[in-house]
């Protein structure tokens, strides 16, 4: 559903996105994972015909991204990492405004936007301005805004940051909840967990490139399903084993504090990229 073919972004002399090649297939929920300034947004902007692609090509549902843009913009919906919701209007005047764009019939609108608003638990604001919602409110609204003209591809950038993780668990039902009705999701993140959760296969990226790609638990396999971590203290790097007695081994043999935990995917980005996600 989704196709990326050595897509490149270049700024200048600076390469965003490096020869990024994947492929998502129809109801996958896909995660892009990495750090500040991967390349996420880029990836996301090129695909949704926001921003040029510079070589390479990108397929949305057999549709050529550069070739035909107003046939992509048809297929896909966006919620954007930065909220671009009216502020000024209501829940249910900025969907009408987006079915309108989208061309859909009055009574259409009128349907969607109910069963939309009930489900992401909004129909009780429907008439409340935006600007007097809260920040989780606002995401499950953008999401809502994005599925409007019912997309076949569904592109999600950072769509739980800065809420909290009772408000997140509901964007996420949300997610699987479109998933269940056959959407393909390409959601960008930052949060482990959250990829972990969600996600039925993750892309690791980092400045620009793909450096892993697999099912969370596969990734995990990979690197060692057991984590031997020492504090900043001690100073020696990370260590991954897929036997437990093993690793308590290892650690046993090691000074100050050390820690014998199982391995999420922050690890395995370290261990790939010698690198943190957060700093
Ligand atoms: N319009 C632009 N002009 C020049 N450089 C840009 C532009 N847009 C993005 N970049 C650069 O491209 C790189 C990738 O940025 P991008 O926004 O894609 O990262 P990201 O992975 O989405 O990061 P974040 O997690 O912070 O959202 C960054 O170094 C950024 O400064
Ligand atoms: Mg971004």
């Amino acid at each position: 559903m989704i196709r990326l073919d050595h897509l490149t972004k270049r700024f200048d002399h600076f390469l965003a996105v490096d020869r990024l090649s994947f492929e998502v297939p129809q109801g996958e929920v896909f995660g892009l994972l990495g750090p500040n300034g991967a390349g996420k947004t880029t990836s996301i902007r090129m695909l949704t015909t926001l921003a040029s692609i510079t070589s390479g090509q990108a397929e949305i549902a057999g549709i050529d991204v550069s070739r035909n843009p107003i046939g992509v913009k048809r297929v896909i919906g966006l919620a954007p990492q930065g909220l671009n919701l009216e502020i000024e209007l209501t829940a249910e005047e900025n969907l009408e405004f987006h079915g309108r764009l989208h061309r859909m019939s009055r009574h259409d609108r009128r349907a969607r936007i109910r069963e939309l608003l009930e489900f992401s638990e909004l129909w009780e604001k429907r008439n409340v301005q935006v600007q007097k919602f809260s920040g989780g409110m606002k995401r499950r609204l953008l999401i809502t805004r994005a599925i409007m003209h019912r997309p076949k591809v569904l592109f999600l950038d950072e769509p739980t940051v800065g809420l909290d993780p009772q408000i997140r668990r509901r964007v996420w039902d949300m997610i699987l909840g479109l998933k269940a009705q056959g959407i393909t999701i390409l959601v960008t993140t930052h949060y482990i967990e959250e990829a972990d959760f969600l996600c039925d296969r993750v892309g690791i990226m980092n400045r620009g490139r793909l450096v892993a790609l697999d099912k969370p638990q596969s990734l995990k396999n990979t690197t060692g399903i057991y984590a031997v971590i020492c504090s900043r203290m001690n100073g020696c790097p990370p260590r991954f084993f897929n036997d437990r007695d093993e690793a308590v081994r290892y650690a046993s043999e090691l000074e100050g504090d050390v820690t014998v935990r199982q391995t999420n995917l922050e690890d395995v980005f370290i261990a790939l990229t010698g690198e943190a996600i957060h700093d």
